[in-house]
């Protein structure tokens, strides 16, 4: 799924920087503070089940987040534009699904800037957090993604979807699982995660779960979400 993709160093001006980093304030009005919520979130992407999986939340309702990969991101721009027009959040899982860990300070810069650079070419839109492949962190790519203006966004529920590989499983181990608060992880790589995703989608509603996107659970809480610290749940 990811050939190597080009990479060349990014260079932004200060002003440049300074629109990158920013962390536009949201309409939270929407989500009631007496419901439960929790982020549904789908890496490895865009892929060819991305749409039907966006299609599922239109038609149920509830929002998801994206974490993708920056070298697939030209195969289907049109996904990442509808993500961003149906109210879904998108942020990047690296250029080229790397260990950034294993990176030197410059190699996590490319890898971090080039897929922001990327989602923001297609959609318009800065994003303000990202998933390090394997939630493989260090203090380097801590110091990168703050001065990139992301958060890094791990998770509080392991759906072990990619292992499961059947559609009924993925169903159970994220209906067993769920509770207020909790960032799931998902990929939307795989066929079955999405097949279960049309019955987890309209469960989770009818049991009165909000399904928001990363940054609405994180700001709900007091409005703030810092560039360079993890996140595993609100
Ligand atoms: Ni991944």
């Amino acid at each position: 799924m990811c050939q190597p993709g080009e990479i060349t160093t990014i260079r932004f001006s200060d002003a440049e920087l300074a629109e990158i980093k920013k962390n536009p304030p949201r309409d939270l009005s929407h989500i009631d503070p007496n419901k439960p919520m929790l982020a549904l979130t789908f890496d490895d992407g865009p892929c060819k089940h991305t749409e039907r999986l966006l299609d599922i939340f239109a038609q149920h309702g509830g929002k998801g987040t994206f974490y993708v990969v920056g070298n697939l991101i030209d195969e289907r721009p049109d996904a990442l534009k509808r993500m961003v027009a149906e109210g879904h959040e998108v942020g990047g899982h690296s250029w080229g699904h790397k260990d950034l860990s294993e990176l030197s300070t410059e190699g996590i810069r490319e890898q971090l800037m080039k897929t922001k650079e990327k989602i923001h070419e297609v959609t318009g839109y800065w994003s303000v957090t990202m998933r390090p492949p394997w939630g493989n962190v260090n203090d380097r790519v801590r110091t990168v993604a703050k001065e990139s203006g992301l958060s890094m966004i791990l998770w509080s529920v392991d759906t072990l979807d990619w292992m499961l590989q059947d559609a009924d499983k993925v169903y159970e181990s994220v209906m067993s699982q769920v509770k207020d608060g909790a960032i799931i992880l998902m990929h939307d790589l795989h066929g079955t995660t999405v097949d279960a995703m049309e019955r987890v989608i309209p469960e989770l509603l009818a049991q009165g779960y909000q399904l928001v996107t990363v940054p609405e659970l994180l700001l709900f809480n007091d409005g703030t979400m810092d560039p360079g610290k993890e996140y595993s749940s609100r």
